[in-house]
C-alpha cells in the first residue's frame, strides 16, 4: 500500500491591483462580459475570457434557460467559441467572473465539474497548462496555475484505448 499526496498552490491576490497586467486585462474582458450573462432564473451573472496564443480574446457568459440543462455556464459558453472559432491554437489563460443582483459576490465564483471537465479536455489535447484566475464583485482573486489543478486525475483521451 502506498499513499500519496496530490496537491497544488493557490495563489490568493488580496488585492486585484496587484495581477500581473495581462491577468487583469483578460479579468476585466470577463467581467465586461458578465454585463450580457443571460442569467434570469438565477440572477447570478457569470463572464469569461479565454486568451489564446496568438493573442485572441474569446468571451463567453452564461446562458440560462427555462429548462436548465440546457443552459451552460459562462466557461463553456467561452472556450468552446474558442474551439470552434481557433482550432488548433492554444489556450493559454482563462478569467472568470461572478456577480448576482441578489446579493454581493465577495468571493471568487470557482468552476462547476462539468467547466472542469470541458476545460481538462483543452489542457489535454494541446498538452501544456491553462492558467485560470477567478474573481467575485468584491474580495480577492483566486489563480490556479493549471486546469489540473482544480481537476486531479482527470479522465482524458489516453483513458480511451
Ligand atoms: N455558473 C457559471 O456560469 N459558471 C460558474 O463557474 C458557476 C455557475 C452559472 C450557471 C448558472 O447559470 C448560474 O451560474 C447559477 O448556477
Amino acid at each position: 500500500m502506498e499513499k500519496q499526496q496530490i496537491s497544488f498552490t493557490l495563489t490568493l491576490y488580496e488585492d486585484p491591483a496587484d495581477l500581473p497586467k495581462v491577468l487583469k486585462g483578460l479579468l476585466k474582458k470577463a467581467e465586461d462580459s458578465r454585463k450580457n450573462a443571460y442569467a434570469p432564473y438565477s440572477n447570478f451573472k457569470v463572464g469569461a475570457a479565454v486568451l489564446l496564443e496568438n493573442g485572441e480574446v474569446v468571451i463567453g457568459n452564461n446562458q440560462e434557460n427555462a429548462s436548465s440543462p440546457s443552459g451552460l455556464c459562462a466557461e463553456r459558453v467561452a472556450i468552446f467559441q474558442a474551439g470552434a472559432r481557433f482550432p488548433g491554437v492554444s489556450i493559454k489563460a482563462v478569467a472568470v467572473s461572478a456577480g448576482s443582483s441578489k446579493a454581493k459576490v465577495d468571493k471568487p465564483a470557482t468552476p462547476c465539474g462539468n467547466c472542469r471537465q470541458a476545460m481538462s479536455e483543452y489542457e489535454y489535447k494541446q498538452q501544456s497548462p491553462i492558467e485560470i484566475v477567478m474573481a467575485g464583485e468584491t474580495g480577492p482573486v483566486y489563480h490556479c496555475s493549471s486546469i489540473s489543478d482544480l481537476l486531479p486525475l482527470p479522465f482524458s483521451n489516453s483513458d480511451l484505448k
